[in-house]
């Protein structure tokens, strides 16, 4: 029992000099302008993996779960990134808010977040706030 713990510990040790790469905080620069009760929101359940705004909790520091949260930020911040949000073509930009649309209703955000940040969870009415508002978007462009 003391080998297997002396075992795991020198394990969970070299694990800690693994790290995942997160691209550095930069300053927004073109981002997303929205109603401030739309922002509030996208503050509060999105910009964690879909800004250059993430703030990590101290566990999102620890080896494994480092792995993982690097991932969903790195991938997050790729498909969407509401910091640089207006670099993206008109085109783009229009097919986001579609899927912003959508993916709110399906699985966003991420259940493997919601399930620690339960106040990222959004409510009914933040859900239609925020369909309305993509919707408005996507017409207006
Ligand atoms: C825990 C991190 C995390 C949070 C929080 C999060 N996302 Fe995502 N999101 C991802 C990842 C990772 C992907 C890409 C991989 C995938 O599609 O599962 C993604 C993909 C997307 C996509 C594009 C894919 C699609 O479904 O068409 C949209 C749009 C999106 N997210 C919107 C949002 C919105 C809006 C919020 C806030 C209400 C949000 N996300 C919160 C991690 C997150």
């Amino acid at each position: 029992m003391l080998k297997f713990s002396i075992i795991a510990t020198i394990i969970l040790v070299i694990m800690q000099f693994i790290t995942i790469d997160i691209a550095p905080q930069t300053t927004a620069k073109n981002e997303i302008v929205a109603p401030k009760e739309v922002m509030t929101i996208l503050k509060k359940s999105c910009y964690d993996c879909h800004s250059n705004e993430s703030v990590l909790p101290w566990y999102g520091k620890v080896a494994p779960m480092s792995w993982a949260v690097g991932n969903h930020i790195n991938d997050g911040r790729k498909v969407l990134n509401f910091s640089t949000f207006y670099t993206l073509p008109k085109a783009k930009q229009k097919e986001m808010f579609e899927r912003i649309e959508e993916s709110i209703v399906i699985r966003m955000p991420l259940p493997s977040y919601t399930w620690i940040h339960r106040d990222a969870i959004l409510t009914p009415q933040e859900k239609k706030l925020l369909q309305k508002w993509s919707k408005e978007e996507f017409r207006k462009l």
